[in-house]
């Protein structure tokens, strides 16, 4: 038998990546892996889980700590049976500079016209177009958290002025911030919009009709871009691809959808100003979330208070 608290496991990731990863990892303790249908996990004490079976709370009763494998929760708020027990998320550097570098190579590529440029190579063209720099532009992040704070500051290594907006107001050197009650001055100032939001009650369909109109237009792209890598219920799906037929904006780089995988009849991938990943701006490493865990088990049963804990209520 262990000595220390089991863990159990649901991470509807790549089966290969977990096994390589839990090699050496929770040493001392029991781990069990919730796929195991017939397995009995009613001693578990800790859950690691992304997008889990929704029975698990059952097969697990004495749960004390909850670990998101991602940093986002919202597959677990919604879950039926959720015990009333701390809830981590997953929060690492290398998460953080992985969805940055995403972040910031959208906004250049829409800066820089590579998709005009690639639709020019494909019809063997050689025209120049036009040429502004980054300090012409604004960009607009929503969501000033673990992400949209990296993303802001790179974002402004890069020469773009940077506005944020967020629920609460914050303060950020070099860069003006909106709170919740100021959206519409933030949207008017934004040339292209970086949603970095989490899906909650207060985030779904906000990137909607009436917000993408509200976005600056004849700025120096000459009409806004959306860039989403946040969640896709967060973005209302047919207004995207409406303002984007109308020209009501110019561009959208989309990592996150309203239905996941993308069907394949979607507008999205026919669209020319449309990039299109599939939720892979910045996937969790297996091994890091692992090593989280551990730091934050040691943590709880040191009797020090755990960190990253999510606000339930607030939804995130
Ligand atoms: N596509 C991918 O590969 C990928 C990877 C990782 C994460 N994500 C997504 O990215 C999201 C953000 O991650 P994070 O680590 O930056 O989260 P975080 O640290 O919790 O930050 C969330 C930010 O959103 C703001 N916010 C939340 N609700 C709001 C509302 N109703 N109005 C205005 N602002 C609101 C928060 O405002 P306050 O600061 O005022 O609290 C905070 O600034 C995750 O929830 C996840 O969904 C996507």
């Amino acid at each position: 038998m262990s000595a220390k608290k089991s863990v159990v496991i649901d991470l509807k990731f790549e089966r290969r990546e977990i096994g390589a990863a839990l090699a050496g990892a929770f040493s001392g303790r029991a781990v069990l892996h919730a796929s195991d249908s017939g397995l009995d996990i009613s001693d578990a004490r800790y859950a690691i889980v992304w997008k889990p079976d929704p029975n698990i709370f059952q097969r697990a009763p004495k749960l004390e700590v909850l670990f998101s494998g991602g940093a986002g929760v919202d597959h677990i708020l919604s879950m039926p049976g959720l015990p009333d027990i701390p809830i981590v998320r997953f929060v690492d550097e290398s998460l953080t500079n992985r969805m940055s570098e995403w972040v910031v190579l959208q906004a250049l590529s829409h800066l820089r016209q590579v998709p005009a440029y690639l639709g020019q190579q494909r019809e063997r063209r050689w025209r120049e177009l036009s040429q502004p720099e980054a300090g012409d532009i604004t960009v607009g992040v929503m969501g000033l958290g673990v992400l949209g704070l990296d993303s802001v500051r790179k974002l402004g290594i890069m020469g773009f002025n940077v506005v944020g907006w967020s629920r609460s107001g914050k303060t950020i050197e070099g860069v003006e911030t909106f709170d919740g009650g100021e959206l519409d001055a933030f949207l008017a100032r934004t040339d292209i919009l970086v949603g970095l939001l989490p899906l909650t009650s207060d985030t779904r369909g906000i990137f909607n009709a009436a917000l993408f109109g509200k976005l600056r237009q004849g700025g120096a792209l000459g009409k806004p871009v959306f860039i989403n890598a946040g969640r896709g219920g967060s973005q209302v799906d047919a207004d995207l691809v409406g303002a984007l037929e109308s020209g009501v904006l110019g561009g959208a780089s989309l990592d996150v959808f309203e239905t996941e995988p993308l069907p394949a009849d979607s507008p999205y991938w026919a669209l020319e100003n449309v990039f299109v990943t599939p939720h892979a701006a910045s996937a969790s490493d297996v091994r890091a979330l692992f090593r989280n865990a551990e730091v934050q088990m040691t943590r709880y049963e040191a009797g020090q208070p755990l960190e990253h804990v999510v606000d339930v209520k607030a939804g995130y």
